[in-house]
């Protein structure tokens, strides 16, 4: 059976004792799925998965999601997304900027994804430490911490997440390939509940993000922005915040209801990063 050792942060555990690159018997997926819900982000250190495995193990939690944007998939693989800083003849092999801002994935879709299962293949490091960590926080907590006036002034609201103002959105002074107009049109901005219900566990998720939230539904803009940056404030303190030091084979699944998560951008070539991740499909929020 596996061992689940919380983290000791508000949220995140590790699991041993079970190799993904082999089927994972029913009792097994449920103690996995369980430990997923209770502690919103699990680690599987030291895992050696082909593409195949990666993708075989996410589909025992249910349908796939393909990126938009096929041109930062694997060649052959539409599920798995690459994150990468890695150029190969002159072109990235993946999004090399993914997650610079705090977000949950596909949050701007009209079915949000459920979770996110990220393998890091290549892992940059600097005099013997790991660089480029990802930052976790748990929408939860965070939410259960608000003052009730702020829990009054969310309830029932919803928010507008915009793919196109997260893309957009300005990063250290590198502009990304504007998107084609048939890429903008798969993603109109979308209404969602500003705070959401965890279908497996009921709890409430604050589910307003600093990368494409823009907007609070009915509120004046200035009261709305103030009231987003007071949040995106809150839910990025210590207190709600795991913070993951990477290892080459770590197999990592984050809950995109229960958390948002960041990349921290703190290393260039020649140091390498290769991760890839494939994205579980999820439904309306409520
Ligand atoms: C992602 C993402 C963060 C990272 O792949 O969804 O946001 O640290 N990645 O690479
Ligand atoms: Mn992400």
């Amino acid at each position: 059976m596996i061992t689940v050792t919380p983290s000791g942060a508000a949220l995140g555990a590790r699991i041993t004792g079970v190799d993904l690159s082999k089927p994972v018997d029913p009792a097994t997926f449920k103690a996995i799925e369980d430990a997923l819900h209770e502690h919103e982000v699990i680690v599987f250190p030291e895992q050696r998965l082909t593409p195949e495995q990666h993708i075989s193990f996410s589909r025992q939690f249910g349908e796939l999601e393909e990126h938009l944007r096929q041109d930062r998939c694997r060649p052959g693989y539409p599920e798995l997304f690459v994150v990468s800083n890695i150029i190969e003849n002159g072109k990235p092999i993946g999004s090399t900027d993914a997650g610079f801002f705090w977000h949950s994935d596909l949050c701007y879709a009209a079915e949000p994804s459920r979770g996110s299962l990220f393998y890091a293949h290549e892992i940059p490091m600097q005099d013997g430490q790991p660089k480029g960590d990802t930052l976790f926080a748990s929408m939860t907590t965070a939410y259960d911490a608000l003052p009730d006036e702020t829990k009054r002034t969310l309830h029932e609201r919803k928010a507008v997440n915009s793919y196109f103002a997260g893309y957009t959105r300005e990063r250290n002074g590198a502009p990304r390939a504007a998107l084609t107009a048939e890429q903008r049109a798969k993603v109109p901005d979308m209404l969602h509940p500003a705070v959401r219900t965890h279908p497996a566990t009921g709890r409430k998720c604050l589910f307003v993000c600093e990368a494409y939230t823009t907007e609070l539904v009915g509120l004046e803009a200035q009261e709305s922005s103030t009231v987003l940056e007071q949040l995106f404030e809150h839910l990025k303190e210590d207190r709600f915040v795991y913070r993951h030091r990477w290892a080459p084979g770590d197999f990592l699944i984050w809950d995109n209801c229960a958390t948002q998560h960041r990349a921290v951008i703190d290393y260039e070539l020649p140091l390498r990063r290769r991760m890839e991740r494939t994205t579980l499909r999820g439904a309306a929020p409520f």
